[in-house]
Parts: structure tokens; sequence; C-alpha cells
């Protein structure tokens, strides 16, 4: 069985850290992607800059990263929710990669405040075609509002991942 691959962007910390977690329960090799430019992460400029570019649905140029889809059997792409959608520089990873990512087994994980994780994961879905999907999971701010919640969604989570279809 080859190993997994969680794909993310996070901005604040809320996808990153449960990227870390997931991670190491599972055993996934991990690869984080970050625009050249980068998001501003506070203030109204944080939600007005992010969210036209979720809105715009725009492709920003990424630092340089190494991905070899060989190696793994089984994307999770991870993101936070932006304007009811996946975060931009997914969106750019996605399109560069198409080749490599096809025939492989999908997973998301979204964090989101409260509204449009859905809506997210389907546009997701949408951008990355036919494949088999396997599972998702949303959390609610997991790092800045921890929740028994969470914490039980991940546990599904979990489940869900250990049937693999190989
Ligand atoms: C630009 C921007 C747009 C957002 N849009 C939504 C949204 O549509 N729905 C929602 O529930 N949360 C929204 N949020 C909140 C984040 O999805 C949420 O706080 C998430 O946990 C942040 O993940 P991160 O800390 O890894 O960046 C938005 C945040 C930003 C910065």
């Amino acid at each position: 069985m080859k190993p997994s691959l969680i794909v993310y962007y996070s901005l604040t910390g809320n996808v990153a850290d449960t990227v870390q977690k997931i991670a190491k329960e599972i055993d996934a090799d991990t690869l984080e992607l970050f625009p050249k430019a980068a998001y501003p992460d506070e203030g109204v400029r944080k939600f007005l800059w992010g969210g036209k570019s979720a809105v715009m649905g725009e492709e920003p140029t990424l630092e340089p990263y190494e991905f070899d889809g060989e190696k793994y059997d089984r994307i999770i792409f991870a993101s936070p929710v932006w304007a009811g959608t996946f975060a931009p520089p997914l969106r750019t990873f996605i399109r560069a990669n198409r080749e490599a990512l096809a025939g492989r087994i999908y997973a998301a994980v979204l964090c989101h405040g409260g509204a449009g994780a859905d809506l997210a994961l389907k546009k997701l879905r949408q951008e990355l075609g036919l494949g088999q999907w396997q599972a998702s999971v949303v959390l609610v701010d997991p790092k800045d509002r921890p929740s028994e919640e969470n914490e039980q969604r991940l546990k599904a989570f979990y489940k869900e991942l250990e049937f693999m279809a190989y």
C-alpha cells in the first residue's frame, strides 16, 4: 500500500493544525502550498483579499514545491472555506498536476467558521473531476474553537479512511 499525501493550504493555522494531527494518525506525508504573494492574514484585508480571490476563481502562483504523484494512491486535500469555496492555492495545484492526480483516491478536509462547507466540497469535487472519492470531513475552526464535535467528526473521518479500496 502506498502512503497518502495531504495537500493543504492554511492562512491562519486551523487547517495546518488539523493536517498535522491527521498526518500523525494515519501516517501520511504532507505538502503545504504557499502562494508567492501571501494573502493578508489580519483585519478586514484578510477577508477582502482572500474573499475576492476565491470569488474570482483565481489561480495564484505558488512557491516551488515537490510533488511525485506516483508515490501516492490517496490524496487528501485540506483547505479553509473562503466565500463558500475552497482556497485558490488548491486550484493552482490541481490544474498544474491534473495528469498526476488522475486515477487517485481523493478525500477532503475543510475548516470553516460555520457556513459554506457543503458548497466548497462540491466545488472541490467539480474541480477534480471524476475520481474515486473516499471521505470528507468538515470542522469548525478546530484550532481557534476546539470542540468535542470536531473531535468526533475527525474520529469518524479516520474510520472512513480505514476502508481503503486497495
Ligand atoms: C477570505 C476568507 C473567507 C472566508 N469565508 C468563509 C465562509 O464562506 N464560510 C465560513 O464558514 N467561514 C469562512 N471563513 C473562515 C475560515 O474558513 C475559517 O476560519 C477556517 O477555519 C480558517 O482556516 P485557516 O486558519 O487554516 O486559514 C473565511 C475566512 C477568510 C480569511
